[in-house]
């Protein structure tokens, strides 16, 4: 099959993960083709910025030219584009909890991604401490979170909030790896060495 969809990603973004893993687990990769996207807070990718006004990626441009954004939305389409048991239930309550999970780990990886631009893009002298204690304060309170209320709710389907939680992992060990995660949260710790050894997540380690 040729590809029929474009996705505006880099090799670096969690929310791009998300959007490949779901490609993966669904056997969906033949329908998208991967336009690379070179952008940061203050130097925004053209290409980009023509398919999502807010410059961000991951963007899915669809056959008619309709764009897709945010990763939520491109998660949310491309799991009714297959035919196997949806990754994101359809209706009732665990809709509900499966989002809102997903939610809090996307909220993780916003707070992991301004701590890095903070303390990578933004000049030494412009920098602050305060702001990035208060997104370290997020995350750590959302991961205790996940494994004090949720981490069995991880365990079986490598679903909607599963792949999010794993992506959070992959990102914190790739940018972070000095955090130590794993000795904080051990039960989580347990469930991504497992995770992690999935082909989805393999073959799209953050570089
Ligand atoms: C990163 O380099 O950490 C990054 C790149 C693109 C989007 C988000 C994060």
């Amino acid at each position: 099959m040729s590809a029929s969809l474009t996705l505006f990603h880099s090799p670096a973004s969690p929310f791009v993960r998300k959007v490949l893993v779901l490609l993966h687990e669904t056997g969906q990769l033949d329908k998208v083709q991967l336009q690379a996207a070179s952008l940061s807070p203050v130097s925004p990718d053209a290409a980009v910025n023509a398919c999502n006004p807010a410059g961000k990626i991951p963007a899915l441009r669809l056959p008619d030219g309709q764009a897709l954004y945010d990763s939520r939305v491109i998660l949310d389409y491309l799991d009714q584009q297959h035919a196997g048991e949806p990754l994101i239930p359809r209706e009732g309550p665990a809709r509900w909890r499966r989002l809102t999970l997903a939610a809090l780990a996307d909220a993780i990886l916003d707070a992991a991604v301004l701590s890095r631009y903070e303390s990578v893009a933004r000049p030494e002298d412009k920098r602050w401490d305060g702001w990035l204690d208060g997104q370290r304060q997020k995350i750590e309170r959302s991961l205790a979170y996940f494994e004090n209320e949720a981490s069995e709710e991880l365990q079986g389907r490598f679903d909607i909030a599963a792949i999010g939680v794993a992506c959070v992992f992959g990102y914190l060990d790739f940018r972070f790896a000095d955090w130590d995660w794993r000795s904080r949260y051990p039960k989580l710790a347990a469930w991504y060495a497992d995770a992690a050894k999935r082909p989805s997540m393999q073959s799209t380690q953050p570089a």
